[in-house]
């Protein structure tokens, strides 16, 4: 059975629960809110599946899960406006949309103006692990130069970045805060496997502004998600191939080819395209 069964897995806005049937890796499911803090998720046979409030999101899992839900630890920090973007559906593999959220090279051409532009296309050298301890991966040292970093900032500036992923269908990303130089931004992708080739995407942050509107950085998020579905909807394959032999390394896809190791290494394969038997 595929390991990603036992993982946690996000399936509805807490804020905004009644009640919500969804779909998790191809089993309906039914998200409610019981009460003021706390939400129950049944599957479509009656089986109670566990529930974790965190982030602002309700998580669950169809298995059990031998771990916890990924600690955040920035959530905790009471200085940080903690945004919930929302849900954007996405026909793509949930394994395409983290992966599409670990490139740097794209932010020119399709984020243009805002997360890069040319002729600043070129991806400098950085660092990408498996973290033992942990068992995440992490990109550090990743540098940018951005016109529009954030809705905070004011003009173009060299952004430092760092990712994380904490879980298959989850990535968290750290970048330089504009308003505030050494600390960081955090933006969190959470994706929904509803199938191998459909998922809704939750981005969350947790964020150092103190003047942008709630709805502003809202805007700003979604804009920048919007330019990443129509590309995402459109790669081949569909699914995230695993074989490393399919692909031509380049410095700006360390990142990438780190994540496919880490996922085949774990058989994190819902959303994969596998080599033939
Ligand atoms: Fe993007």
């Amino acid at each position: 059975m595929n390991a990603m069964r036992d993982e946690w897995y996000p399936v509805a806005l807490f804020s905004q629960l009644d009640r919500r049937d969804t779909m998790l890796m191809g089993e309906n499911i039914t998200v409610a809110r019981v009460g003021a803090d706390e939400a129950k998720v049944t599957a479509s046979d009656g089986r109670a599946l566990p529930v974790r409030l965190r982030y602002g999101h309700v998580w669950t899992s169809l298995g059990t899960p031998d771990h916890e839900l990924f600690d955040i630890p920035e959530a905790a920090d009471p200085e940080r406006r903690l945004v919930e973007v929302g849900i954007v559906r996405v026909q793509c593999s949930p394994l395409r949309a983290v992966e599409n959220f670990l490139d740097i090279a794209h932010f020119p051409f399709v984020h243009t103006d805002i997360l890069g532009a040319e002729p600043h296309t070129e991806v400098a050298n950085y660092k990408v692990e498996i973290r033992e301890e942990g068992d995440e991966v992490w990109a550090t040292q990743v540098k940018f130069y951005q016109p529009q970093a954030a809705k905070s900032a004011s003009g173009g500036i060299d952004t430092d970045y760092m990712y994380r992923v904490p879980a298959p269908t989850c990535s968290v990303l750290y970048k330089s805060c504009p308003p505030r130089p050494g600390e960081w931004d955090v933006i969190a992708l959470f994706v929904q496997p509803l199938t191998e080739e459909v998922c809704e995407v939750w981005p969350w942050m947790a964020l150092f502004d103190d003047t942008s509107s709630m709805t502003d950085l809202i805007q700003f998020q979604q804009m920048i998600f919007l330019q990443d579905r129509s590309i995402l909807e459109n790669q081949i394959p569909a699914r995230l191939p695993l074989d490393p032999g399919k692909e031509i390394p380049t410095r700006a896809d360390m990142t990438s080819i780190a994540y496919r190791r880490w996922l085949k290494r774990h058989n994190y394969t819902y959303g994969a395209q596998l080599v033939a038997q």
